[in-house]
């Protein structure tokens, strides 16, 4: 009985000792891409959609993604926002309007490796989320999402969602419109905090922050006043809400910052963008 125990305390050991083998990959070899997160301020999908209110609704309803028309300006609209020139009655004192992000991706055939870097901005606000300094979520979408490839998590992001102005009912998350994770209409999405949880959920008919089985490591640390966070999440999945990725395959993608001790809206986020598995996107995870 010893015997078999020391055998198989050798075998938990080599086990744990492989696992540990898919070590992170050589950052040096996978491009960074700087994509600016904005303070979005109160501009659901219902604001967004409405040509009176929005200059862009009759373009991205004619096909043209968020990015195409602000990638580059992402810095001066978070601004407006954040300073409550536009579309935010709360405005946070000091509040940054946006965080330039630098990107990266690898994959080894069993994982995706993310790595997100940026530099702490001042702040200084309500302590709405008291134990988490900083959190980062990413959501991945698999081409299912009517309009997913042009706005990204806005699609997720509603007029009626708890901490929105008008809300009426607090509980109200995200959610996607006709939602539904068996038909595979949804949002996956994994969240690292900077106390140390992570979660791997989805957002479908609503925001759910468990089910997940891709997500193996969400790892952050800041070094001096920069952040960089890596997630390892297994390609294929495996559990609810978890979208299977294939090389030659590519994702609809964006992330948020709750920085500042933020929690609710109050967050930065990314305009939509693409993820490829050894495919070409806006940022590409190429094997190593
Ligand atoms: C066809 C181009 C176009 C598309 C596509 C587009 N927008 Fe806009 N957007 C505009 C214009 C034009 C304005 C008004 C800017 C101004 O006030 O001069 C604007 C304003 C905004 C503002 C208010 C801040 C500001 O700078 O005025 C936000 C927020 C915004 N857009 C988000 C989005 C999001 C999110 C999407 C995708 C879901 C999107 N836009 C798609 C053109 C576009």
């Amino acid at each position: 009985m010893q015997k078999l125990i020391t055998a198989s305390a050798i075998g938990l050991a080599l086990a744990l000792g492989a696992g540990g083998a898919m070590a992170a990959p050589d950052w040096s070899k996978a491009p960074g891409k700087k994509i600016t997160v904005l303070y979005p301020g109160a501009s659901p999908m219902e604001w967004i959609l409405k040509g009176t209110e929005h200059g862009g609704a009759r373009g991205l309803k004619k096909g043209e993604s968020c990015a195409s028309c602000h990638d580059e300006e992402a810095a001066d609209m978070g601004k407006k926002m954040a300073t409550g020139q536009k579309i935010e009655p709360k405005p946070i004192k000091g509040k940054a309007g946006s965080i330039p992000v630098t990107v990266q991706a690898a994959h080894d055939g069993a994982n995706l490796y993310l790595r997100f870097s940026w530099k702490q901005p001042a702040g200084g606000g309500e302590k709405m989320d008291k134990d988490n300094q900083v959190k980062l979520a990413v959501m991945f979408e698999d081409n299912k999402i009517e309009r997913a490839n042009l706005s990204g998590c806005w699609e997720t992001c509603h007029q009626d969602a708890r901490t929105m102005p008008d809300a009426k009912d607090d509980k109200k998350t995200k959610y996607v419109k006709d939602g539904d994770v068996k038909a595979g209409k949804f949002y996956d999405l994994i969240q690292w905090t900077s106390k140390g949880a992570k979660h791997d959920g989805y957002v479908a008919d609503k925001r759910v922050m468990e089910g997940g089985k891709g997500l193996v490591e969400a790892k952050g640390e800041k070094k001096g006043d920069e952040w960089v966070v890596v997630f390892t999440r297994k390609l294929a999945g495996g559990g609810e809400g978890d979208i299977a990725m294939a090389a030659g395959k590519t994702y609809n993608f964006g992330f948020a910052i709750h920085d500042d001790h933020t929690s609710g809206r109050f967050h930065h986020v990314s305009l939509g963008y693409t993820l490829g598995i050894d495919a070409k996107a806006d940022i590409t995870a190429a094997k190593q």
